[in-house]
């Protein structure tokens, strides 16, 4: 009798995914663990079997890099999730503001790579990071989010040339708006008498928030070996914003 069923796709990988308390990155581990690997999930936010790290804390995100190596023994796929989205028109933007969202969004996951970047050269391995369709438009009352996350895009597009020539892939996926807490956090910060006509420029042409589970299957395809040639990607999985 034959199996239709799938091989696991990582098996005994190992695996770091940052942002993993809840929301999308409980989803990807989830899912890495379902297929074989073995995970390293990690979040500022406290949650059973997670590594608690505030990534923007430089020796704490160094003691994480540390520790997760002695304990995978390497790296094969390193999956940048963490982030955070705050609403804010321009007059109610802080300079305190604007910078915690550059280093969760875009320091942090780039100085993470190049923590685990000569793990990654060991095994040929990967790094897929969470960008967003606010990495290529701009979006009224989110300069502070758009502007992190494209920094972070062309952070991560320059690595995969620094990194591609020794054999390690790095891409990013851009998801549209998906039914995690970050919308209704992000929402708050929504000025009481919002242009709703701008805003709705970022809607999607197929109606409603992703599950986190669709933007997952696409990380864990950039982290897998079907995607061994593709490297400096920007997967969109908006539902159709983006043009
Ligand atoms: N929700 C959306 O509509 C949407 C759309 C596009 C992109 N994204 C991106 O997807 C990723 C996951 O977001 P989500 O929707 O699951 O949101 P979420 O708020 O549920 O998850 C983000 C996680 O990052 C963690 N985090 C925040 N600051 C951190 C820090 N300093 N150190 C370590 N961890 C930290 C949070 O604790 C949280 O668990 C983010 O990068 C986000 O920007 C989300």
């Amino acid at each position: 009798m034959t199996s239709t069923a799938r091989p696991p796709r990582f098996s005994d990988r190992r695996v770091v995914v940052t942002g993993a308390a809840g929301g999308l990155g409980q989803v990807v581990a989830a899912l890495f663990r379902e297929e074989g690997a073995r995970v390293v999930a990690t979040d500022v936010t406290a949650a059973e079997g997670v590594v608690p790290c505030d990534l923007t804390d430089d020796v704490a995100r160094e003691e994480l890099v540390q520790a997760s190596l002695a304990e995978l023994g390497g790296l094969d796929v390193l999956c940048n999730v963490a982030g955070i989205q705050q609403f804010a028109e321009l007059g109610k933007i802080t300079a305190a503001g604007l910078r915690k969202h550059l280093d969760v969004n875009a320091v942090a996951p780039l100085l993470l790579t190049q923590s685990y970047a000569e793990a990654l050269v060991a095994s040929q391995g990967n790094v897929v990071s969470v960008a967003s369709i606010s990495s290529v438009m701009g979006q009224p009352y989110n300069a502070q989010y758009c502007a992190s996350k494209a920094a972070l895009l062309l952070g991560m597009r320059s690595l995969a040339v620094e990194l591609g020539t020794r054999g390690v892939r790095v891409n990013c996926v851009s998801p549209g708006g998906i039914a995690t807490p970050m919308i209704e956090a992000a929402a708050a910060g929504l000025p009481a008498d919002a242009n709703w006509d701008l805003v709705a420029k970022s809607t999607s042409v197929i109606p409603g928030f992703m599950p986190p589970a669709d933007v997952a299957e696409s990380l864990l395809f950039l982290a897998s070996d079907a995607a061994a040639s593709i490297t400096g990607a920007n997967l969109v999985v908006d539902r159709g914003v983006v043009w």
